[in-house]
């Protein structure tokens, strides 16, 4: 485990595109933390390093978004999901394997979740900086982790 500092919400959207550049099919992460903690901002920055050009919104009444990138980006929102059996229904393993898979309140159904995946913890440090801790599991989400600038 290890942690960033971000200092504004552009530099934690800079932090978001170099891991979609360096995202493969396949790759799971999880995105941990409060409410307006910089998850969906991070997301955007994923997006945008996948070449997709248009808007991400915050997903929490659609679940489920899809950009067109380099490869697929899916953004999964559990918030308003109440138990892992509700979020196995969204069959995100099977999602996960076509694009790269980005969840954001992943408590909510962490065991029907892929097992390798990228977690980053996203906390509150001041009004405009945010603590990021990365915790990776298998060689993809460490590759990842790497490329967040560790
Ligand atoms: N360093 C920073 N990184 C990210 N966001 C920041 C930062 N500093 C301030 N902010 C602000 O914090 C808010 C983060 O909102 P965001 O929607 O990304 O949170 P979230 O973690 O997705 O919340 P939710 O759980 O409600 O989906 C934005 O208003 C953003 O401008
Ligand atoms: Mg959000």
């Amino acid at each position: 485990m290890s942690a960033l500092e971000s200092s504004s919400p552009e530099e934690t959207r800079r932090l978001g595109e170099a891991l979609g550049r360096a995202a493969e099919a396949g790759d799971v992460v999880l995105l941990s933390g409060e409410l307006g903690a910089g998850k969906t901002v991070f997301v955007q920055g994923v997006a945008r390093g996948l070449g997709f050009e248009g808007p991400v919104s915050s997903k929490s009444f659609v679940l489920l978004g899809e950009y067109a990138g380099r490869i697929t980006l899916y953004h999964a929102d559990l918030y308003r999901l109440e138990s892992p059996d509700e979020v196995a229904e969204l069959a995100l393993e099977e999602i996960s394997g076509n694009g790269v898979l980005v969840v954001e309140w992943p408590e909510r159904g962490d065991v029907v979740l892929p097992k390798e995946r990228l977690t980053l913890l996203f906390e509150v440090s001041g009004p405009e900086t945010r603590r990021l801790t990365t915790e990776a599991r298998g060689a993809r989400a460490q590759a990842l982790a790497e490329a967040l600038g560790e």
